[in-house]
């Protein structure tokens, strides 16, 4: 088998490397300079060329070349022995497979031996950040008085996991994600070079999925030039399920439209079509960002094509900002759950149909079921990074302040969201003191799950898939749509500190509480409790989900 075209076109020379001169400028000046550091770290996402520099500087620092502005010179005998990965004085270490203590201490006893090759020996930490805390410990120790021929470059994608104690002794390098033309660009000259014919969108289109990731990008065009066609935008289009956002947008525009079938229409043509449910999640997660960041007045940070980009605006204005928060909360919970689901198509389905149900639904006068945001505000930690605004003030919307059916969806006719509140101890005191009742209890529910969460996540997250609450002679019963769910809650000390936490939050003495399976009570008693008005799943039914029972 040919070898990987990733592999095959790793950078050899500085100046092959895409869109990371900042990086590259600085570390050619150490080589002119003679003034190479003991210690760095190259950070940044996946595939922008973290372990290629660090390479290409191992190679540098023992080139042969006698003009130090020639190294690395990619001819003499150590650029050759590193190229073939036969040197022995550049040591890679995987530090996701090697992260205990003993490990980098061997490599610290080892360390002291002058270089066998060259002139430095150059160790290579990739995943740095997967280290156990005494292994970085050890490390440090490397670190702080490292010998005269060593050099360490740690490389990671996650540098808020490295311990300041080592950030502060490392030279920094900040990689950065590969802008759409540099990567089509580039796979332009690859294909020049390898022969292959392709359209120039067909090469756009493979740099805009990849997302910044130039390994992405190669593997993507890689996949494409094996079909052993000319690359037409079309058949990228067919290969990459690009065809998937198309049913993105139509999804979205069909929860706008408040027309479920056409949205679930969208979801089941795309994943019958083989896509992952999970991924179609994120791809809608994605999308849906877009439209937050076009409706806060940042379009230009949106990297779409012109001819969608009328479409997205449109939607955006659409979208009520509450709606729009809520809808992205569904359906980045949905992404998250749908890898344990046993049926990960139904988070999907579940997610629109909350969200349609969300602008539509009209009040109920007594909810026994959880409102959908109750059951998903675990959903705000989980947000991407790069939204923190998201996290901070999303409202925990409670029922009594859900648009009517008949509201326009306009943002001005909302009714203001209520204020920020996602501190349990910001939410309003219980309003009847020392009793307990259905209505105290659900109001307070997601100060409940805090602070549950902050005993184990594990139990906050199987709160989470609660589907209804019940009081029943002064009992709590938390309804699960399965067994299995309902014998997790049982297991170890869920209920314990549920209990306990119902109890500090609602200032009374920890109450009884009892789980039930929705797929053992079965019959009338299950479909009463789940089909109550304003349930989710109730939403779903009537969409043509069915509650299936296993024997
Ligand atoms: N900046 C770049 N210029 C040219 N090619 C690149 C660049 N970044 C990555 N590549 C290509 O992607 C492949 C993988 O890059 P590399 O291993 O350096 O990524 P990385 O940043 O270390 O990723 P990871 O975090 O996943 O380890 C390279 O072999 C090369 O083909
Ligand atoms: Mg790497
Ligand atoms: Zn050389």
């Amino acid at each position: 088998m040919s070898q990987a075209f990733y592999r095959k076109w790793r950078p050899h020379q500085w100046a092959e490397v895409v869109s990371q001169e900042h990086v590259v400028r600085t570390l050619k000046n150490a080589i002119l300079s003679g003034h190479i550091g003991h210690a760095y770290l190259f950070s940044g996402p996946r595939g922008t060329g973290k372990t290629t520099t660090a390479r290409l500087l191992a190679k540098a620092v023992n080139c042969l070349a006698e003009n130090p502005a020639d190294r690395p010179c990619d001819a003499c005998e150590h650029c050759l022995a590193v190229n073939e990965g036969r040197f022995l004085d550049l040591i890679e270490i995987d530090a996701a497979s090697n992260t205990s203590v003993d490990d980098v201490r061997e490599l610290r006893d080892k360390i002291n031996f002058s270089p066998s090759q060259g002139r430095y020996k150059v160790y290579i930490i990739d995943e740095v950040h997967m280290l156990s805390t005494a292994a970085f410990n050890a490390l440090l120790k490397t670190l702080e008085e490292p010998p005269a021929h060593a050099i360490f470059i740690l490389a990671t994608t996650e540098m808020h996991k490295i311990p300041a104690t080592v950030l502060s002794r490392c030279q920094r390098h900040e990689f950065r994600r590969i802008p759409v033309n540099d990567i089509a660009a580039y796979l332009q000259k690859m294909c020049q070079q390898e022969g292959i014919q392709a359209e120039p969108e067909a090469l756009l289109l493979i740099a805009r999925q990849s997302t910044g990731a130039m390994r992405d990008a190669i593997s993507l065009l890689d996949q494409l030039a094996s079909t052993g066609e000319r690359i037409t935008l079309s058949l990228a289009q067919q290969v990459l399920g690009a065809a998937t956002s198309q049913m993105v947008i139509e999804m979205v525009e069909a929860l706008l439209a408040r027309q479920s079938a056409a949205g679930l229409d969208a979801i089941h043509r795309s994943l019958d079509s083989g896509v992952d449910a999970r991924q179609f999640a994120r791809q809608v997660v994605e999308y849906l960002r877009s439209l937050l960041l076009i409706h806060m007045g940042s379009g230009d940070q949106v990297d779409a094509p012109t001819e969608q980009r009328a479409r997205m605006a449109s939607q955006a204005n659409a979208f009520a900002l509450p709606h729009l928060l809520e809808t992205l909360r569904l359906f980045n919970a949905a992404a998250n759950e749908a890898r344990n689901s046993w049926q990960p198509g139904l988070m999907l389905e579940m997610a629109l149909a909350e969200a349609i149900a969300w602008q539509a639904a009209p009040q109920p006068a007594q909810a026994t079921t959880l409102p959908p945001t109750a059951l998903n505000t675990s959903a705000a930690s989980t947000q991407p990074a790069t939204l923190p605004a998201l996290t901070e003030s999303a409202p925990l919307t409670p029922p009594s302040t859900r648009p009517a059916l008949d509201a326009p969806s306009r943002e001005t006719a909302q009714p203001a969201p209520p204020p920020p509140s996602t501190e349990p101890e910001a939410s309003p005191p219980p309003s009847a003191e020392g009793t307990l009742n259905l209505s105290t209890l659900q109001k307070n529910w997601a100060s409940v799950r805090a602070q549950v969460k902050r005993k184990r996540q594990q139990t906050e997250a199987l709160l989470n898939s609660c589907t209804s609450l019940q009081i029943k002679d002064g009992v709590i019963v938390l309804v699960f749509s399965s067994d299995l769910l309902k014998s997790k809650m049982e297991a170890n000390d869920n209920i314990e500190i549920t209990r306990q936490a119902i109890s500090s939050v609602l200032g009374i003495p920890a109450p009884a509480l009892r789980c039930i399976s929705a797929q053992r009570s079965g019959g009338a008693q299950s479909q009463q409790d789940l089909s109550t008005p304003d349930g989710m799943i109730k939403t779903a039914l009537d969409l043509g989900a069915k509650i299936v029972h296993k024997d």
